[in-house]
């Protein structure tokens, strides 16, 4: 099974206006100059410029929110719902980054619901999980990610619908990442996982990808592993080139 690998920018609360749209600008501009390009792009803006951003890229390379209410409308200030972020041009949602269930509290059932919420409006949600350092430390890692997964990932997932990141929490923005043998074995158990829920074809097709403290320098040797089907990068997504050296790993 041929899985696109997919490398997705999560510039969390990063970039005033004119540096947003430079920065989508840039990597679309790279990605556009590409010829039959094996890997698709994704950027995904604070929620307040993904309007420009949109504008920006032009089409060239996908556009996301990281975060989006489970219900359409209503009185819930300060946050943005599916159906806005659609009108804007997005197409995929993060959900359940680690940075909301430690400080906003969201909970699997939450998360699951926010999923829910973007495949109805016909978006992909990019869900979230991972481990924290305590979990690892107990030998709990692969069992927190079954959980998660059997907690967060809607029964109407699929392929078209669904992408999930393996963020361990005590590799986010610390520089630190798994061995190569530790990623390997989480996502092959991550994999498995969805075919327990959703089944095998399902499962095969699904992309996972791999995020925390991916750069240029070790981007290679993740994107290489079997089940690794590319990267939600942070901090190494705010550089053109840096961003653009990662996603020359897939090409
Ligand atoms: P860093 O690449 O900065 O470690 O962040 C990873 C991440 O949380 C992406 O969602």
């Amino acid at each position: 099974m041929q899985r696109r690998p997919l490398i997705a920018g999560n510039w969390k609360m990063n970039c005033l206006k004119e540096e947003a749209y430079a920065l989508a600008k840039g990597v679309a501009e790279k990605y556009a100059a590409c010829t039959d390009p094996e890997c698709d792009v994704l950027v995904c803006p604070p929620a307040i410029w993904i309007l420009p951003v949109v504008d920006a890229v032009k089409g060239r390379v996908a556009v996301g929110a990281q975060d989006a209410h489970a219900a359409k409308s209503g009185a819930h200030t300060g946050d943005v719902s599916v159906p806005m972020i659609k009108d804007a041009g997005a197409r995929f949602v993060i959900v359940g980054h680690s940075e909301r269930r430690a400080d906003h509290h969201e909970t699997d059932a939450d998360v699951k619901a926010k999923a829910k919420a973007v495949i109805a409006d016909g978006l992909t949600a990019v869900i979230c999980i991972g481990e924290t350092q305590d979990q690892r430390d107990a030998g709990k890692t692969i069992d927190v990610c079954r959980t998660q997964i059997q907690g967060s990932v809607p029964e109407e997932a699929n392929a078209q619908n669904v992408v999930i990141a393996y963020e361990p929490v005590w590799a986010i923005g610390t520089g630190r990442t798994p061995t190569t043998k530790d990623v390997e074995e989480v996502h092959a158990a991550v994999r498995a996982e969805i075919a327990a829920k959703l089944g095998q074809k399902v499962a095969e097709e699904m992309r996972i990808l791999y995020g925390g403290s991916v750069k240029p320098s070790n981007a290679k040797e993740l994107m290489a592993l079997q089940d690794v089907d590319g990267a939600l990068v942070g901090g190494a997504s705010l550089k053109v080139d840096d961003f653009w050296a990662i996603v020359e790993t897939c090409l």
